[in-house]
């Protein structure tokens, strides 16, 4: 993976690394990286902060914009056809409500244990789920992006594999692909198991072997262990700061992700993934009354594994940083992000996944650049 280094002005640099010397923590005890060039900057559901989550539009916009891997969600259609949606459940993403056409498919399911009530990707077609629209899921913290809505289609996981074959040509820099299973295990008890056709399509555009531009993650355990036997791309156990797995929970497995997460844990996350992808919070907490915010051993100890780390969700907004990083009252407007994400790249981390990837991409080349003195 190749870093694109997009360097302001040099007076500008210059200003900004003795801003970093003061912003940031020195990094002692993070292992020494090989390749620190290889930081990735990951689009979170594509530039979802700045076009409606997981439409073509959002994924083109975030290699634009300098994201080394754009992330896919996967769920299936009741044909088993794998599409682009960050839950099976989709009346927040789009415009189904609007459809009396489906009026009487609104449901009420349990996923994960969790009761939803709406209507669900399993009960629809691929035909009559691209009749449909996507929306912006946060119109009130981005108010910005309701401009799109109605515009784009539900992509298929296929449509999102040519779009980053297309944009890698067009350039010039392998584009990754980031895929995550939704809710496999309860996928499975509907007989639309989304490994077969996840592996179909990733063999059918040539990305299924060692060295290709692939991640794949799940919440989830045992389907990385199908995965890790089916294809030889990178695998990212995803954890939590709170709950357990789904298919642990349905195997009366007792183990929680906080189990996951210990050093032990983790040595077992790498007996079949590549990488974890912890919650933010579990990589440094938030401050709490006035403490500075100190980096837990999460990285230390997936590092010691031999475990990538892929920390979740970087967002500009205050809604999303901690207290300590707002600027303002407004919800919607950008607190202190480069700070957030300054201090995570000065933890170890090896790459994030981020809303607004040209952030991502600011922060990362500002740590580089610092780091080369
Ligand atoms: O996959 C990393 C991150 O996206 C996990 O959270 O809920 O946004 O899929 P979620
Ligand atoms: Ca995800």
């Amino acid at each position: 993976m190749r870093t694109v280094l997009r360097l302001p002005a040099a007076a500008a640099v210059a200003v900004l690394v003795v801003l970093l010397a003061v912003l940031v923590p020195p990094a002692g005890g993070a292992p020494d990286r090989q390749g620190m060039e290889q930081l990735l900057v990951i689009g979170h559901r594509g530039a979802s902060g700045h076009r409606p989550e997981h439409t073509l539009a959002s994924y083109e916009l975030a290699a634009r914009m300098g994201a080394d891997s754009i992330e896919c969600d996967v769920v299936s259609t009741s044909d088993g056809v794998l599409v682009c949606r960050h839950e099976n459940e989709i009346s927040g993403t789009t415009d189904v409500a609007d459809h009396p056409e489906f009026a009487d498919r609104y449901t009420t399911r349990t996923v994960d244990g969790v009761e939803l009530s709406g209507w669900f990707t399993e009960h629809f077609t691929l035909a009559e789920l691209r009749t449909l629209r996507a929306v912006e899921r946060l119109p009130g913290v981005r108010q910005e992006n309701t401009l799109y809505d109605g515009l784009f289609a539900v992509p298929t996981l296929a449509e999102y594999l040519e779009l980053r074959e297309e944009l890698s040509g067009e350039l010039d820099r392998e584009v990754g692909a980031y895929i995550e299973t939704k809710h496999p295990t309860y996928s499975d008890s509907l007989g639309l198991s989304l490994e077969e056709p996840l592996v179909a399509d990733l063999r059918a555009a040539g990305l299924a072997d060692e060295g290709d531009p692939v991640f794949l993650q799940s919440f989830e355990t045992t389907n990385l262990r199908e995965l890790d036997a089916e294809v030889d791309v990178p695998l990212v156990q995803l954890l939590s700061a709170t709950g357990a797995p789904a298919d642990l929970v349905a195997a009366g497995d007792p183990r929680t992700y906080a189990d996951l997460s210990t050093a032990a844990g983790l040595a077992g996350i790498a007996e079949y993934a590549d990488g974890v992808g912890p919650a933010k919070e579990q990589v440094i907490p938030p401050a709490a009354d006035g403490t500075p915010a100190e980096p837990t051993s999460l990285v230390a100890d997936a590092h010691a594994a031999g475990l990538l780390v892929h920390p979740y969700t970087f967002r500009n907004e205050n809604s999303f940083l901690p207290d300590e990083l707002d600027r303002g009252t407004d919800p919607a407007a950008y607190g202190d992000a480069l700070g957030e994400q300054l201090r995570f790249w000065a933890a170890g981390v090896d790459g994030l996944f981020t809303d607004q990837p040209d952030t991502g991409v600011l922060t990362r080349d500002l740590f580089l650049e610092d780091a080369a003195g």
